[in-house]
């Protein structure tokens, strides 16, 4: 029997790109799911595509509205009998540049990339301790360590995330619920094309870095063995994950860098 065979795992962002490879990879190894995004017919594709659809459970939410996710959580905990683990992985980039973006958008990425997946971890918090256990996985970015040119909501946003969950990860130590953060690099999913302009709309477009980043796929496999192994925080992606030491150990080096790396 594997690790995850029989737990429940509740992962957001399961409509598309990371969050769909995590549906198949755990589904592949006997997990219970819980899939959760706004479109609820790409939700319904990936629960068919998966090995026995039947294990596989619904929850379409958008992250922008928490009020119901209390009541949402205490429903499928009544129906499945608890959450093993939460991958907060929905989320939304950017690509506008902040002195042209609009408060409204800022607002936004803040509301989708932040205070969803708090308000989510929140509404799961105390089923765990009930049960005296659990794991809560975020998914947070590259650019959760360092500031890039395009991404400065995003960029504070994902910031926001490591501040919020390394202590949550603290406080919990000793009461069997781990946290893990996670910090893809560039990994080939739609992102580009959701991220938000300096108005609120799409980009719409895959960026040719996008389209040379790492498989979904191979990223979904790394993210599990990091939960497997209760890993605190994890960097995945390829050459772009250096920056994340560049920054720390030769901030000087990481400036030159992020001045000349393209940020599409
Ligand atoms: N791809 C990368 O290079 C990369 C790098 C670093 C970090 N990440 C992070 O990885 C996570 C997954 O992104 P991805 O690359 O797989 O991009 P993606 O293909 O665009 O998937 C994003 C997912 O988030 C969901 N989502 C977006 N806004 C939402 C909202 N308001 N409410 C509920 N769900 C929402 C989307 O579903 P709906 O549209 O159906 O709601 C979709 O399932 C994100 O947190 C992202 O920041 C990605």
């Amino acid at each position: 029997m594997g690790y995850f065979d029989g737990q429940v795992v509740w992962i957001t962002g399961a409509s598309s790109g990371i969050g769909e490879a995590l549906a198949y990879a755990l589904a592949a190894e006997g997990a219970v799911l819980i899939l959760s995004a706004r479109r609820e017919d790409q939700l319904a594709r990936v629960r068919a595509a998966c090995p026995v659809p039947e294990r596989v459970h619904l929850a379409p939410l958008d992250l922008a509205e928490t009020g119901d996710l209390p009541a949402l959580v205490a429903k499928w905990v009544a129906q499945l009998g608890r959450i093993d683990i939460l991958i907060n992985n929905g989320g939304m980039s950017q690509r506008a540049y902040a002195a042209e973006t609009s408060l409204a958008v800022d607002r936004r990425l803040m509301e989708v990339n932040y205070f969803g997946p708090v308000a989510l971890t929140k509404a799961v918090l105390p089923h765990m301790r009930q049960a005296g256990g659990g794991h809560i996985v975020a998914v947070s970015s590259i650019t959760g360590k360092f500031g890039f040119p395009l991404r400065s909501a995003y960029a504070a946003a994902k910031h926001a995330m490591h501040g919020f969950f390394e202590s949550l990860g603290l406080e919990l130590h000793g009461e069997g619920i781990r946290v893990t953060l996670v910090n893809p690099g560039r990994i080939r999913t739609e992102i580009s094309q959701h991220a938000l302009t300096a108005d609120g709309r799409p980009h719409g477009e895959m960026d040719p870095g996008q389209a040379q980043g790492m498989p979904a796929e191979v990223c979904a496999r790394k993210m599990l063995q990091a939960i497997r192994k209760g890993r605190p925080e994890v960097n995945i992606g390829r050459a772009e994950i250096l920056m994340v030491y560049f920054k720390r150990y030769a901030p000087w080096l990481f400036r030159r860098m992020a001045r000349r790396v393209s940020p599409q």
